[in-house]
């Protein structure tokens, strides 16, 4: 879900829907906004996007206010509908909460406050916070901010709150466990929300509230923040933003995935830039060279990630076995955590993740901080939670991505791995010098390839439109390019809705081959340094079967265009590197398909972009 409150001098409606909009990729199944008109309260909720709350808003109730709470809700308790979007009210209708995460011992609190005489519109959990710090406040006779740290100690589980009461208009309550809270610092004026990009354009001051801290922020005075659970104080860390609006719109793209995918030549670049010294034959990453002998030293790497930068997980075992000959292993995040993983000391935790606020993966890695040992983050979001739980890291400097569908993060994500992965390979002298010198000229080459890839978007469109009908499709790589095969599936599931399979392409003969008939559209990655002969088989294999084939080949081949549907082209790279040019296309793909469909590219449903529940 994402967050967005106001209290200044501004009309908090317009700063807090087009807030909502920049949150979208958060959460998108229903949205709502409570404004405060110097009297009164007026609440608009409703099922569906920010722009249905939008309408909705301004045909039902006074859109003034200086002061306001919004959310748009990706649901966890409670099926999207009116009753169940946020705000929630107390039951005395003063209190006035937004929400980010889960209370998990809610049943057992809204049993106890039914007892005491509460009632509930909603099935959420958010419902019973507000009524419980309602409660508490009458109780105990203190004030709000004191409440809310009360109420906070008796629940279990993760949030990020704000939190006002209509009697005190001139503060806002906010507190943080496991879910993102950033507060913008204007003149006179404080913003609220899950990230920085709803108040970018107003001020460049803010402050990312710690696990279990509190702020309360109020007009004309300094915030002040508490620990929730001693009431000691906090001080404010005020950091200056870097993030600039051009980042965070779409630049006459039509989507952002689009724009997000043309990025990449960027976004890879911006990722190396400072690190990868291709004449001088090094690479230097601050975060590796401090913690070199962790790496050296270790018994093997662990990868837990989540859906597409579990993908590049994958790819990094691949790079990092073949390079820097260190074993690794591979995990979903929420698997490792829930399974008592043997971890010691010795071993070394990579962390993947875009948002840097999935979470399975933070859980993970609090999970191996316990056990010893050392765990180093791969983040897009500076300062994001993931970032700072970590003992040291790399951030991939992609840029905000903003489609739900990840692609630079991807893209960026496996040039940080390789850098490292060759960084270690040549401190532990396991790569031949010629091949290491290779591979550093070679990535410094990868974006022009990748504006090369780009150049096949007019031939992808049209394949697209001969297979946007179908409902299955496979995918199929091996080597380096069989995650590649898992993202393509993941991409055209998750934005097209058709059900996509990735298989490693010898796998095939022991299922799927099963499912090829005339109606099967295969997608074969087939690039000449990666067990080309052998794809090649299995091409022969779908083609005698009467699958119909979309290959993605090494710029000039020939064997393979005999024998496909159609042939998609890519420069030739080394074959480690391949998947950062094999990916553009299966982008593409999945995209056009995406529009021709008629679907949502950016906030495909039901899926968000950043998951910070388990
Ligand atoms: C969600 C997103 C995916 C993303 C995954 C992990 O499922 O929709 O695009 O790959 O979370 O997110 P992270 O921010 O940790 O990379």
């Amino acid at each position: 879900c994402g967050i967005v409150g106001y209290i200044g001098h501004r009309d908090a409606y317009p700063v807090i829907i087009k807030g909502l909009q920049r949150l979208e990729y958060r959460g998108y199944d229903s949205a709502g906004v409570t404004l405060f008109d110097g009297e009164n309260i007026h609440l608009a909720k409703t099922k569906g996007k920010v722009e249905d709350l939008k309408y909705k808003a301004e045909t039902s109730i006074p859109t003034k206010g200086k002061l306001g709470l919004g959310h748009t809700r990706w649901a966890t308790h409670g099926v999207p509908n009116d009753v169940n979007s946020h705000p929630h009210y107390s039951n005395s209708g003063d209190l006035v909460i937004i929400h980010n995460g889960i209370i998990e011992n809610y049943g057992s609190i809204k049993q106890a406050l039914i007892k005491r005489g509460y009632t509930f519109e909603s099935d959420t959990d958010t419902e019973v916070l507000i009524n419980l710090i309602e409660e508490v406040k009458k109780k105990e006779g203190v004030k709000l901010g004191h409440a809310v740290q009360i109420a906070l100690n008796q629940v279990v589980g993760a949030y990020a709150i704000a939190v006002f009461d209509k009697n005190k208009p001139d503060e806002i309550v906010v507190a943080k466990l496991g879910s993102p809270l950033a507060i913008g610092i204007g003149e006179n004026e404080y913003f609220i929300a899950s990230d920085a990009s709803p108040f970018i354009e107003f001020t460049n001051n803010a402050v990312y509230l710690e696990d279990e801290e509190m702020a309360i922020v109020r007009i004309g005075k300094e915030i002040k923040l508490r620990k929730i659970k001693d009431d000691s104080i906090a001080y404010p860390n005020i950091l200056e933003l870097q993030l600039n609006l051009e980042e965070i719109e779409k630049g006459g793209y039509d989507h952002f995935m689009l724009k997000e995918i043309y990025e990449q030549p960027k976004a890879i670049q911006d990722t190396y830039r400072g690190r990868l010294l291709a004449d001088k034959g090094i690479v230097k990453m601050s975060g590796i060279d401090q913690n070199l002998e962790k790496f050296l030293n270790a018994n093997r790497i662990i990868i837990v990630a989540c859906g597409t930068s579990w993908h590049a997980g994958l790819v990094a075992e691949y790079i990092f076995e073949d390079m820097a000959r260190i074993p690794v292993e591979v995990e979903y995040a929420s698997e490792f955590r829930y399974r008592n993983p043997v971890i010691t000391e010795k071993d070394v935790l990579i962390a993947i993740s875009q948002s840097g606020e999935t979470a399975d993966t933070l859980a993970a890695i609090k999970l191996a901080k316990e056990k010893g040992a050392f765990v180093f983050g791969v983040c897009n979001v500076v300062g994001s939670s993931i970032a700072r739980e970590t003992h040291a890291g790399a951030y991939t400097h992609a840029g905000p991505e903003i489609g739900v569908a990840s692609t630079k993060a991807f893209t960026t994500q496996i040039t940080v791995l390789t850098l490292i992965a060759l960084k270690l390979a040549q401190e532990k002298g396991t790569l031949s010098q010629s091949k290491y010198h290779e591979y550093l000229a070679e990535l410094e080459a990868v974006p022009t390839k990748v504006e090369k890839a780009l150049l096949s978007n007019a031939l992808v469109e049209e394949i697209s439109e001969t297979y946007k009908d179908s409902s299955n499709c496979l995918y199929l790589g091996r080597g380096y390019n069989f995650p590649v095969a898992l993202e393509g599936a993941l991409k055209l599931k998750e934005i097209s809705y058709i059900h996509a399979e990735g298989y490693p392409a010898a796998e095939m003969k022991h299922g799927p081959i099963a499912l090829i008939d005339e109606h099967m559209p295969v997608v074969v990655i087939a690039t000449k340094k990666g067990h080309y002969e052998k794809v090649v088989s299995n091409i022969q294999e779908i083609k005698s079967r009467k699958g119909r084939i979309i290959a993605i080949v090494t710029e000039g081949d020939k064997a393979v265009k005999e024998l496909a549907d159609h042939v998609i082209e890519v420069p030739e790279t080394s074959e480690g590197l391949s998947p950062l040019l094999t990916t553009i296309p299966l982008q593409l793909l999945s995209y056009h398909i995406a529009v021709m469909r008629g679907c949502n590219v950016d906030q495909p449903r039901n899926l968000a972009k950043s998951v910070t529940v388990e």
